[in-house]
Formats: C-alpha cells, sequence, structure tokens
C-alpha cells in the first residue's frame, strides 16, 4: 500500500505540473488517489441526496416528533469524563439527548447508538462530537504549526487524515475548525488557530473544511466540521482567555469575521458561539452575530452549538437572569444545540408552553440538525466496524503525512554562517532541554486520543538518524513548569511533578553544561510545555519559563555552536538568543513525527519553508503586533520616525511572513495587468521566482497591497495572495495572483458597506511582509 501511495504521489505530482496553481479540483484529486485505496474498503457512505430529499425527511420526522424530543435533538449531553446523574442511556432512551460529547471509545459508541436505534421512540441517530484538532490517532503539528506550512492542499490532506480515522472510531463531528485570529501571543489559544492574517487565515480554514468533511458532507471517511468559535474570540483583553472582546464593526468585518466566512464558503455544516462578550453581548446570547451575520446576510444552513456550559454560563456572565432566561436568551438569538449545560433540556419546553418561544421556533433550531444526520447518513450506517477501526489508526501512510507536515511547518529564524544543516560527520552532539524527550510535549495539547508513547521525541530522531557512529549525548536541566496548574492536567493525565529544590535544579543546570562542553555541537530544545499553550493557557510573560535563559546562556557561553529548536504554540521573547545564537528553528508542537522531521530538518534531509503566521514580538510589551496595522500620522519610513516606545523598537523581531530556507531565493519582474484597471476589473499580478542556489528548496512567494487613501485610513500592508513553490537548484517559475474586486473592497465603517474606492493602490510581491519588490496601478471610477 505504501509503495502504490507513492507511485501515485508521484504520478499526480507530476499531473498537477501540467496544471495550474492553486486548484482545489486537483486538491481533491490529489486526495483522491493518495487514499483512494482505502475508500475501496470503507464503511459505505451515505446516497448524496438533494436538498428536497432531505427537506422531505426532515419534516417526515418533525411531524411525528414530540417538543421533548425535539428539544432532545437540540441537546448534547456529556458522553464521558463528566459525571452525571442521569446515566446517558436513560437520556438516549428517551429521546432526550440528540448527541454526545467526548466520547472516543468505539465500543462505547456502537453502544449508545444502538440504545438510540432500538430502544428509543423514533430511532434517531446519534451524533458524535469529539474536538479532532490536529489528528485523532495519528498526530499532526498544531494549528498554528501547520499555518505556518503556508500549505493549504498539505492541512487538506492532513485532515483529511484526521477524519478518516475519526469516523472509522464512530466520530462523526468535529469541533474543527478553530479559525478565531489571534494578535496577541499571550492568548493561550493561539496554538489552536492559524495566527493573525485574515488571508491566510481564510486559506487554512477552507482547506480543512474541505479536509474534514470532504467534498460533500456524508462523503465517505469524512466527518462534519465545526467553525469556531464564533467570533472575536482571539480579541480578548488583554490576551486573558475568555476575557471580553471590543471589535469595532470594521475590524469585525474586516478582520475577524472572514475566515468564518470562508469557512462557510467552504460548505462547514456547523458553527460553535464563542465563550467570551462581543461588545458586552456573549457570543452565546449574540443575535447580531448569530442571526443577523450567519443566517439573515450568510445564508448559513447548518446548525450552531454552543461552547461547552456557555448557554447556562449567560447567566455567570450578567447577562440572562437565570438558567431559563439563558435558555430563552440564547434560542432566539439563534443558537441551535446545548454542549452539556443542560439548560435546554431543563428550560425550553415550559417556555413553549408559556409561549414565550413558538414551535415554530423550535421546529427552525431542529432542522439543520436532522439534515446533518440525514446528509451523514447516520440513518442508514449508524454504527461502526469496530474490529476496522483500529487498523485505520496510524498507518505508515498516515505517519508519512505527519512527518511532511512537521518538516514543512517549520520557521527557520535565524542560521548564522550556514550552521545547520548539520553535517552527518561530527563526532558529538549534545541534546539539551526540558522538551528534548518528552512525547507529550512534543506533540503539543488537544490530542484526546494521540498516543503520547507512539511519538517520536527529537531526542529519539537525532539518535535513529545518527545511528550508533556519533555519540549523542543528553541531559534535561531543570525542568519547567506552570505556577498555576491547567484546568486540564488531570484530563490529560499530564504527570504532577513536585518543584525542584534549589539544589535540584542547580545539579540539573550544571549536568546540561557539562554535557554540552563534552560534545561538539549543542541542541537545546526549548520553549513551553503542552500545557502552557491552549484552553486556559494565556501568560502574561512571553520569557522562556524557569532556567531556560540561564541554561542557553551558560551553554552559548561554552563558544560552541548551540542550535535552539522552539517547542512552542506561540512567539516567545527569544530577543537575546536572535543576537547570541547561530540558529534558531521554532518546530512548533510538531506533532507523533516531529521528533523525526526535527532531526531531518536539522541535518538537511528537508530543507526548512515555513513562514512565520504572526508577527514575533521582540518583548510581552509589543503585542498586540501585527503586520497590517494602519500607518499613523507619522508612518516608520517618514524621517522623523524613530520608534514609538523609547526603551525599544516598534519593529518586531520577526516580521510576518518571514522563514529562512538553506536555499537562496531571488523574486524579481513584478508585472501588473493593466494598471489603469476599472473598478471591477481584475489586476493580473506575477514575479518570478528563482533558486539561486545549488539546494533544491520552497519559497513562499507573498502579495501585500495597500491603498493610498481614500474614505478610511487603510492598513499599511495586507496580505492578498500566496504560493508555495518548490524549486530545484537554478529553477525559476513564474507565480500569478489575481487583485479582484474582492481582495480591494473593505468594510467601510463611513458608509456601512464594502466598499472598493478609485484610488491608487501599492502593491509588493516578496518572501516576507516586509517585501521591496514594489508596482502600483490606479482604479478608476
Ligand atoms: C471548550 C472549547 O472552548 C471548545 O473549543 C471545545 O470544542 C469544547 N470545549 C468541547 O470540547
Amino acid at each position: 500500500m505504501l509503495f502504490r501511495s507513492q507511485f501515485i504521489l508521484h504520478s499526480s505530482t507530476k499531473l498537477l505540473k501540467g496544471f495550474g496553481k492553486n486548484s482545489t479540483a486537483l486538491a481533491f484529486l490529489l486526495v483522491f488517489l493518495i487514499f483512494g485505496g482505502h475508500i475501496v474498503d470503507a464503511q459505505p457512505g451515505p446516497a448524496r441526496l438533494t436538498d428536497q430529499q432531505v427537506a422531505a425527511k426532515v419534516e417526515g420526522l418533525l411531524k411525528n416528533m414530540t417538543l421533548e424530543e425535539k428539544i432532545g435533538q437540540l441537546t448534547q449531553i456529556p458522553g464521558g469524563m463528566m459525571p452525571s446523574p442521569v446515566k446517558p442511556e436513560v437520556r438516549i432512551r428517551k429521546g432526550e439527548a440528540g448527541s454526545v460529547l467526548w466520547l472516543s471509545e468505539t465500543a462505547k459508541i456502537n453502544q449508545l447508538q444502538h440504545v438510540a436505534m432500538e430502544e428509543s421512540r423514533l430511532r434517531i441517530p446519534l451524533l458524535f462530537g469529539l474536538d479532532v484538532i490536529h489528528g485523532f490517532q495519528t498526530i499532526f503539528p498544531v494549528p498554528l504549526a501547520m499555518a505556518a506550512s503556508w500549505d493549504p492542499t498539505l492541512v487538506e490532506k492532513a485532515q483529511t487524515v484526521a477524519a478518516r480515522e475519526a469516523s472509522a472510531a464512530g466520530i462523526k463531528w468535529t469541533f474543527t475548525p478553530m479559525v478565531d485570529i489571534a494578535r496577541d501571543a499571550r492568548w493561550g489559544r493561539i496554538v489552536e488557530g492559524a495566527g493573525e492574517d485574515p488571508f491566510l487565515g481564510a486559506a487554512m480554514a477552507k482547506a480543512q473544511v474541505r479536509g474534514l468533511q470532504g467534498p460533500y458532507l456524508g462523503s465517505p471517511e469524512h466527518i462534519l466540521a465545526c467553525a469556531k468559535h464564533f467570533a472575536g474570540y482571539g480579541a480578548a483583553d488583554g490576551g486573558r482567555d475568555i476575557d471580553s472582546a471590543y471589535i469595532p464593526e470594521e475590524l469585525l468585518r474586516d478582520v475577524y469575521l472572514v475566515p468564518f466566512h470562508a469557512a462557510l464558503e467552504a460548505g462547514v455544516g456547523t458553527f460553535m458561539s464563542a465563550y467570551m462578550d462581543l461588545n458586552d453581548v456573549p457570543a452565546t446570547g449574540n443575535r447580531f452575530l448569530l442571526h443577523d451575520i450567519l443566517r439573515t446576510e450568510w445564508g448559513f444552513r447548518g446548525f450552531v452549538v454552543s461552547d461547552a456550559f456557555s448557554v447556562r454560563d449567560l447567566v455567570s456572565h450578567g447577562f440572562a437572569r437565570d438558567p431559563k432566561d439563558a435558555a430563552y436568551r440564547a434560542l432566539t438569538a439563534g443558537l441551535n444545540m446545548d454542549m452539556a449545560s443542560g439548560t435546554f433540556a431543563e428550560h425550553l419546553a415550559p417556555l413553549v408552553k408559556e409561549g414565550r418561544i413558538t414551535t415554530a421556533a423550535i421546529d427552525a433550531a431542529v432542522r439543520p440538525i436532522l439534515a446533518a444526520k440525514i446528509r451523514l447518513g447516520l440513518f442508514e450506517h449508524p454504527y461502526v466496524d469496530e474490529a476496522r477501526a483500529p487498523q485505520v489508526f496510524n498507518t505508515p501512510e498516515h505517519r508519512q503525512v505527519a512527518r511532511l507536515a512537521a518538516q514543512r511547518s517549520m520557521v527557520l529564524l535565524r542560521n548564522e554562517d550556514q550552521t545547520l544543516p548539520l553535517k552527518k560527520n561530527i563526532s558529538s552532539i549534545a541534546v539539551i532541554g526540558p522538551l528534548a524527550d518528552s512525547k507529550p510535549d512534543t506533540e503539543g495539547s488537544w490530542t484526546v486520543m494521540g498516543k503520547p508513547s507512539e511519538a517520536v521525541t527529537v531526542l529519539e530522531g537525532i539518535r535513529k538518524k545518527l545511528g550508533s557512529g556519533v555519540r549523542v549525548e543528553y541531559a534535561k536541566g531543570p525542568n519547567i513548569r506552570r505556577d498555576i496548574p491547567s484546568l486540564f492536567d488531570d484530563f490529560s493525565g499530564v504527570p504532577k511533578v513536585a518543584p525542584q529544590t534549589p539544589e535540584e535544579i542547580d545539579e540539573a543546570f550544571n549536568k546540561a553544561v557539562d554535557t554540552a562542553r563534552a560534545c561538539d555541537v549543542a541542541v537545546m530544545l526549548l520553549g513551553e510545555l503542552a500545557n502552557m499553550s491552549g484552553e486556559g493557557a494565556s501568560r502574561a510573560s512571553l520569557d522562556l519559563s524557569g532556567k531556560q535563559q540561564q541554561l542557553l546562556e551558560a551553554v552559548v557561553a561554552l563558544g560552541k555552536p548551540v542550535l535552539l529548536v522552539l517547542l512552542s504554540g506561540r512567539p516567545l521573547n527569544i530577543s537575546w538568543a536572535a543576537e547570541h545564537v547561530s540558529a534558531i528553528l521554532e518546530a512548533w508542537y510538531p506533532g507523533a513525527e516531529g521528533g523525526n522531521a526535527v532531526a531531518d530538518v536539522l541535518f538537511g534531509n528537508a530543507n526548512p519553508g515555513g513562514k512565520l503566521p504572526v508577527t514575533w514580538p521582540r518583548s510581552v510589551g509589543q503585542v498586540p503586533i501585527y503586520h497590517a496595522h494602519n500607518l499613523t500620522h507619522m508612518p516608520e519610513a517618514s524621517r522623523m520616525f524613530r520608534s514609538r516606545y523609547w526603551d525599544q523598537p516598534s519593529s518586531p523581531l520577526y516580521p510576518f511572513g518571514f522563514g529562512l530556507s538553506y536555499s537562496k531565493f531571488a523574486i524579481i519582474n513584478l508585472q501588473l495587468k493593466p494598471t489603469q484597471p476599472k473598478l471591477g476589473q481584475p489586476v493580473e499580478v506575477s514575479a518570478d521566482v528563482e533558486n539561486t542556489s545549488d539546494r533544491a528548496g520552497d519559497e513562499v512567494v507573498q502579495l501585500y497591497v495597500h491603498q493610498e487613501s481614500g474614505s478610511a485610513s487603510r492598513p499599511a500592508r495586507e496580505l492578498k495572495g500566496f504560493e508555495r513553490v518548490t524549486l530545484a537548484p537554478g529553477e525559476k517559475k513564474t507565480v500569478h495572483f489575481t487583485l479582484g474586486k474582492k481582495e480591494r473592497s473593505y468594510w467601510n465603517g463611513v458608509h456601512k458597506r464594502w466598499i472598493e474606492e478609485a484610488e491608487n493602490f501599492d502593491v509588493w510581491v516578496g518572501a516576507d511582509s516586509t517585501a521591496t519588490l514594489h508596482g502600483s496601478f490606479t482604479l478608476n471610477p
């Protein structure tokens, strides 16, 4: 099978070359060709139904349902992990549950489904939902890392694998993709999204939806996706998780909503409402978001689930008077399903009986949930084959995709004097740091079903790569830990480790320095534990925690080549390292194949080509920081400009879109046609990218635009196109972009609508957001 896949991959890559760029159809073709062999032995999928067929079936069901059974469909019960006074079976039998949360064992899933299909009155199948964030059993790099690949085809492929494994286990719905824009590295959940930029975020959102759902809802081996957290969650005040977000409508529409709309365009079947207040109205009770924008303006026809417990929590916000009011507010705002809080289950029926909520409103909320179950084929195929599921997990083909994904998502931030790639003929190497040999921290957080034991650490990857000829020494150095433990440590089985004594810290520190001293080269694995990023994992500082900074400085003081490999879910303060360490590689949390992939990159078997999906600050004082800021009355380019801070430059440490390669590239010959278009008329942009080195590699060619004047100030630069290109030594390619009306329009706060203005536009094409290759065009009325 492996061989066959390689052959198909090779032939399809050749085929791809004959086609244009960015072809969605081709991406599907590739995915189909690679995984097509498996589809033969896949569980049968549903026949693709027309909208009319689905609607007829929904109405047929609805007319036989009692109010309680309808409310059951609006209720998601916690299946595992959470203690519940009533057993799930009891509620399912009575038709009081439409969906089950957090259950991942196939046998248990089948068992509950049997109850729904054989013991409930209407035999409506359950929809099992789980967070399959970066892989189900085969763990991929975290989403921020995947975005750093700037490779939507790869992202789609990874989510195709995740969907395949999850659906084999009986999970037909995942709460992915998280498409929240994040511009503040303090926010722990920056790791779960695609970073700061709406254009990149939109591309990643679409790719994930395509990968998870396949060409249509109900495609074999695919599952229902969920765009979350609608909307503005990443703008939490101070980067504190779940704090209020205040986002003016201009920014909401131009930035924060863009990836959500992209997910919708890709056909995402569900949305999840966010936890926080948006402009003082909690997202779960926010009719402007859930009704006015999502349904009325965007025409969304799927369903919206709340975030866990957030219906009940409308009371804690100081928004709803009591749980009954919370149920009323959430349903009338446009929410369909209550995740885990039981508030709909308890209060909707009385609200209907009192006439405050109509039966028609309940029916409207139930319809898209039934429609999703029908389209997914759950009525015909409610169960999964328990014997088959393990055969689908963690296959060599899936692991290969994970390794490729990890290689392609790493970002080389510094490489003085071509320290990297390392030669294999060194005699000894020290691998040092608290993250060098930790399997869970190599995988990253949100790996519900990933088995850490199957992850390859960087120490293991280096050892395998070098074999017995090179002496590989390891020292962990002092431990790092969260000062305030994570809410999820108990669930995820993070061992409780007592703080080290000062003597233990000194001993570990000295051992690490001695280990480095005894070797030719030191590879330092520093950063954050997996539980330092993610939900409930915001930070007030971005410094390397514990003794990591001191250890780094002590090892660098030895005068040997030092390579810093960062494992993290956010940019960290590495300003000192950026001046003193020879090479810095951001490996993020690279997933189950992470150690192999890091070794591939360190020793040149893979050439890094990832680019930053976030602006990298010099220190925490700079956040929030992002490239698409406005010019101000004194732009950076003006003579007067020094810095907006007197104690630090206001420029970032590394700009958005930045990343080095072992190859060298030139981007030249920018062409724009026409340069005097009329409003609505597209401008075709092209540039040549050439590999000027003797090593094959990838460059991500990026297109930035600035509207020079208009009825509102526009960002200094906005990303409006990118393409990751692979080039052989000396090879040259031309990349093409289109700047159409969509790319030139923005939500204008003065006119309260989308607007394209007859103005001058600057265009830059290059390798990051500071690109200098410049052109311009003028839009004419
Ligand atoms: C809370 C998180 O905010 C959300 O992202 C997740 O999908 C749900 N819990 C369910 O696990």
